[in-house]
């Protein structure tokens, strides 16, 4: 599985832990930045991780901010992204059995490392349960992206 990471200046070092626990999986790893401590706008991040989660170059997408918020709201714009907000596992396996999420977002002032990678873990091992009642809100969706 390819995955694109990105973060803006609220979570490089969650990003290279993420990256960590990203190196037990079959994983390959695409980090489209940011790599300093220079501020930059979250948005622009969402755009490039998504681009190519839309694109089938990448499979799924990890996005972060300081709260993974400003980032999840801004991936969630963009056509054909699921991006779900996991402060916790429960969530983070609930987004992929329910939501089909293909984007997952957390926040670097809000998550300490362990907690984190305990998310990504859960996020990347769990999947998509196929019930049709989950299918039909998941279709709902689309519908509202077209609306
Ligand atoms: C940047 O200072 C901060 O606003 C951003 O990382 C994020 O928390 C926004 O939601």
């Amino acid at each position: 599985m390819k995955i694109t990471i990105g973060s803006d200046h609220g979570a490089v070092e969650l990003k290279d832990a993420v990256k960590k626990v990203l190196a037990e999986f079959d994983v390959e790893i695409n980090d489209v930045g940011t790599f300093g401590n220079a501020a930059v706008d979250y948005p622009d991040i969402a755009e490039k991780v998504c681009a190519e989660v839309v694109s089938g170059n990448s499979e799924r997408g990890i996005v972060l901010c300081g709260t993974g918020i400003g980032i999840s709201i801004a991936a969630n714009k963009i056509k054909g992204i699921r991006c779900a907000l996991c402060n916790d596992v429960f969530s983070a396996k609930m987004s992929r059995e329910h939501n089909n999420a293909n984007v997952l977002a957390m926040g670097g002032r809000v998550l300490g490392f362990g907690p984190a990678g305990e998310i990504v873990r859960a996020w990347l091992t769990t999947d998509f349960s196929g019930d049709e009642r989950h299918n039909r809100r998941i279709a709902k969706i689309f519908a509202l992206e077209n609306n």
